[in-house]
């Protein structure tokens, strides 16, 4: 193959992914370059450490340290960036594309924060962003939404999209067992990391879903406004309840607009939290490091997409697929083939006027007249009470405790509720509370 059929990548990072993106061009040359009709060629890699001992056989020479050496080299025409974290990862995405090179990233720091102004950018200078790596690793979700779903109005979006959180909650459900004792082997296993703190307090599923909602939606989501709670308050206890009232504990980050008139734009909600799903639904049953995302369209239904959702292939997998569309534009001589649209009309409901159901865990004296005084508060706040059980007893103590559902209730009345009954004197603790999603519909055998 001569020069001039050559497309000169620049790689930027050699960690999980990057080693993984490097052996996928490597052993399948002959594949992409069938694929491309053109042979793709790493030029260049960013890395911290030249001299690093690493998993992958890599050229010496093919290393640098200096960004400049990818971001000012007019023969490289693709910039994969796989470093991580907003910077400096976002400067290096901004000069490839005010450089006039095509950016594929695997960033979900990166896409969530400043993917809108990246994607506007480079319409503005003729180049492409691909980012199908940077949520739910291997699983196509950018590239559904931006084409094979687009003639639908996205309604919903519920989605696992945090294998760390998943794996954990798998574990307690199977087990029985309380979240620190399952968090250390997570560790050990390399699902999570030595500061658990972005997957289990939900931060990492509002970067992901923030994305997926922005390109579902037509709308512009920062993270920082998705209302989130993490898993870590979770009890054996309330795996326990939810196995009992037919549901299983899952981190979910979910997404869904309001009907609204044709001519009118709809409000939407995004938040992440643990929800109680039913045991029947298909996301149910997506368990340990899997990711799933379960989409509702007018026009397609239910969609379930489901797979691994990080990993050195699974990413690799997306990443190499972006570069060979790329590559395809490039010979095809067009950009930006799938505009970003916007619809700037829209808003994210504030999650106080976002309805559902509840669950909640109290533990009470065992004593008359305590049902009655919460069901009481929660009659004063509008709620309806779904289902009450009570189970176990503390008879030294002579307290209970109580497990009560709820029909769909709006947030800010259920936060006021359970103020009151926090504040009951017969009250000792509230011990859980979850949030029932009675999604999909059931699997059918
Ligand atoms: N930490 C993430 C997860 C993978 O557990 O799914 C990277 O986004």
């Amino acid at each position: 193959m001569n020069n001039d059929k050559t497309i000169n990548i620049g790689l930027m990072g050699l960690g999980v992914v990057g080693s993984g993106v490097l052996r996928i061009i490597h052993e399948k040359a002959r594949v992409l370059a069938l694929e491309t009709d053109r042979n793709l060629r790493v030029k260049k890699i960013l890395v911290r450490e030249k001299a690093k001992v690493r998993d992958i056989s890599v050229d010496a020479a093919l290393l640098t340290n200096d960004p400049d050496e990818i971001l000012d080299d007019p023969t490289i025409s693709i910039v994969i960036e796989l470093i991580g974290g907003v910077e400096p990862a976002y400067a290096y995405a901004k000069r490839a594309i005010l450089a006039g090179k095509h950016l594929v990233t695997g960033n979900k720091d990166v896409m969530a924060v400043h993917g809108p102004e990246l994607l506007r950018l480079a319409n503005e200078k003729s180049v492409d962003v691909y980012f199908e790596a940077s949520v739910g690793g291997g699983i196509p979700l950018i590239g559904s939404f931006r084409s094979d779903l687009v003639a639908n109005e996205i309604r919903e979006i519920y989605a696992i999209i945090n294998g760390t959180t998943n794996y954990i909650l798998t574990r307690m459900s199977r087990e029985g067992a309380a979240l620190t004792e399952v968090l250390p082997d997570a560790q050990r296993l390399g699902f999570a990391e030595a500061d658990p703190t972005k997957d289990v307090e939900g931060i990492d599923a509002a970067y992901k879903l923030a994305i997926l909602t922005s390109l579902a939606f037509r709308t512009e989501v920062d993270p920082a406004d998705i209302p989130r709670t993490g898993i870590m308050q979770l009890e054996p206890a309330d795996f326990r309840y939810a196995q009992d009232l037919g549901y299983v504990i899952k981190l979910l980050a979910l997404a869904r607009q309001e009907n609204a008139a044709p001519q009118q734009s709809a409000r939407y909600e995004a938040s992440v939290y643990p929800a109680l799903v039913p045991q029947t639904a298909p996301l149910a049953s997506v368990d340990g490091v899997y990711n799933a995302v379960y989409v509702v369209g007018d026009l397609v239904g239910n969609v379930m997409f489901y797979g691994r959702g990080a990993g050195s292939e699974p990413t690799a997998s997306a990443i190499v697929a972006d570069v060979i569309d790329v590559a395809h534009n490039i010979i095809s001589q067009v950009t930006n083939r799938i505009p970003y649209t916007i619809d700037s009309a829209k808003t994210m409901k504030p999650m106080d006027e976002v309805e559902t159901r509840f669950y909640f865990r109290l533990w009470v004296a065992d004593r008359p007249g305590v049902l009655a005084k919460i069901a009481s508060i929660c009659g004063t706040h509008r709620i309806s009470i779904a289902s009450v059980i009570q189970k176990e007893a503390d008879p030294e103590e002579q307290t209970a405790e109580i497990v009560i559902t709820t029909h769909d209730a709006y947030e800010r009345a259920m936060q006021a509720a359970l103020q009151d009954i926090a504040a009951l004197d017969v009250v000792a603790r509230v011990a859980g509370f979850l949030r029932i999603v009675d999604l999909g519909e059931p699997v059918r055998v």
